[in-house]
């Protein structure tokens, strides 16, 4: 007998790893009081009180958004035109780059990742991540019936190239067009950023691999304006100017993280190829989604971004404001990342950002800590390969010591167990159905 939803939609209970271990943060929270909890599972800014950050300059800016802006519908699918505009400004034009692009608001970077998966591929074909990515990846993924290939992440302590390239050149042999994902700078769940040597060697591979088919490389800079460089790592967008007919970039970016700004639900697709007719074909593609999916982007959150980006004061305020936070995440960093070494407690390669990934092989062990470490009040996410800090979310003094409390944590525990007891396993580290968290 039919039923009442689709046959081809998955519709097993959603456990999304951070929401669930941000839910027992919150309850140990209420029965021990916030002051013996380590709550280092919230993917958003926490300043040093504990209090959710929120700019003061974005949100007085967002005061001053009239009442009419912030009800009416933006007025194109694409996003009103101020906001196109204030996207090449604060991603290009800002570092002096004149790029030629098509620019799509969309709900958030995961609006734009989505409509990305949706609108590249088709179902049954295959998307290729990092092992150590940002868990709703798969989520998208699967919402679009796409299948994964993962390359390795790291070799030692840096980007792994070899495996970018064997899996890429595999996928592109079986099914003649590539589409892969690179998070960088400030990489969600590890911290690392990739240098600008292996940015090169990456856009040497690209070049090489297009000569076989489409090429589409998904660039998500969700966390862009933490990195410490500041603006000049915008320059990296050159790289995308001028390649081959054969590659498409796409930049999906989030307001949500760049003005603290993450229920305001904005962000964007930018397309940038030599390959005009394709770009347009897919830049119509992507409207029609938004069309038939969300309509049109919240129009007072384009608005403020847009004031913001667009008034030099104002922006020169916000990046003033944002700059005393980059510098406390370091601070922050600085603070586990030592102490992590002091005591030998193995972390994936870090540089810059909000999280910081505890590195463990062997899976068992791995859940075994983080159940543990829940004893004693200490909130992390379970992601494939380890754990992830988010020290965007820990203030200072109780980063202090916390290094040394996980790695007695880890010394302690016995034999592993043989059962997984992780409870959520079955969406963690099964290679076929999830490398991530
Ligand atoms: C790596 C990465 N990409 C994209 C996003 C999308 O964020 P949003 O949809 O809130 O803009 C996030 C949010 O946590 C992220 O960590």
């Amino acid at each position: 007998m039919k039923d009442f939803i689709s046959s081809v939609v998955y519709d097993r209970e959603i456990i999304d790893t951070v929401f669930e271990a941000s839910a027992g943060a919150i309850e140990a929270s209420k029965k021990y009081g916030p002051e013996n909890v380590v709550n280092g599972a919230f993917g958003t800014y926490f300043d040093e009180t504990g209090k959710l950050l929120t700019f003061d300059t974005v949100y007085r800016a967002f005061d001053r958004v009239d009442d009419i802006q912030k009800a009416r519908y933006a007025a194109s699918i694409q996003g009103s035109f101020e906001y196109q505009e204030a996207v090449k400004d604060w991603l290009f034009k800002s570092v002096g780059l004149d790029i030629d692009c098509q620019v799509i608001a969309t709900p958030g970077g995961t609006g734009a990742l989505s409509s990305t998966i949706k609108n590249t591929l088709a179902p049954g074909e295959t998307v290729i991540h990092p092992d150590i990515g940002w868990g709703p990846y798969k989520t998208i993924a699967r919402e679009q019936s796409v299948d994964i290939e993962f390359y390795t992440l790291f070799d030692g302590e840096g980007f792994n190239l070899e495996s970018f390239k064997t899996v890429c050149q595999s996928v592109m042999k079986k099914q003649g067009k590539v589409v892969v994902f690179i998070n960088d700078p400030c990489q969600n769940p590890t911290g690392y950023t990739m240098t600008d040597e292996e940015w090169n060697q990456l856009i040497d591979i690209i070049k090489e691999i297009s000569e076989d088919g489409p090429f589409v490389l998904v660039h998500d800079i969700a966390y862009i304006d933490y990195n410490l460089k500041g603006e000049s790592y915008k320059r990296i967008f050159e790289r995308f100017v001028g390649l081959p007919d054969n590659i498409l970039t796409i930049i999906t970016f989030s307001v949500s993280k760049t003005l603290t700004a993450y229920g305001m639900r904005v962000g964007a697709q930018i397309l940038i190829s030599a390959n005009k007719n394709s770009l347009n074909k897919l830049s119509n593609a992507c409207c029609n989604t938004a069309r038939g999916t969300w309509s049109t982007v919240n129009n007072g959150g384009m608005r403020v971004f847009s004031d913001i980006a667009l008034d030099k004061t104002l922006k020169s305020k916000y990046m003033e404001e944002k700059q005393t936070f980059v510098l406390l995440l370091k601070e922050r960093a600085d603070i586990f990342v030592k102490e992590a070494e002091d005591v030998g407690l193995p972390l994936y390669p870090y540089k810059e950002g909000f999280f910081v990934t505890i590195r463990i092989d062997d899976q068992i062990i791995k859940n075994e800590l983080h159940l543990k470490l829940k004893t004693l009040n200490i909130f992390f996410v379970n992601v494939y390969g380890g754990l992830r800090v988010a020290i965007c979310s820990i203030p200072k003094d109780k980063l202090y010591g916390l290094a040394n409390r996980i790695k007695i944590a880890l010394d302690s525990l016995n034999e592993p167990l043989t059962e997984n007891t992780s409870e959520n396993d079955n969406t963690l580290d099964n290679k076929t159905s999830s490398k991530h968290a």
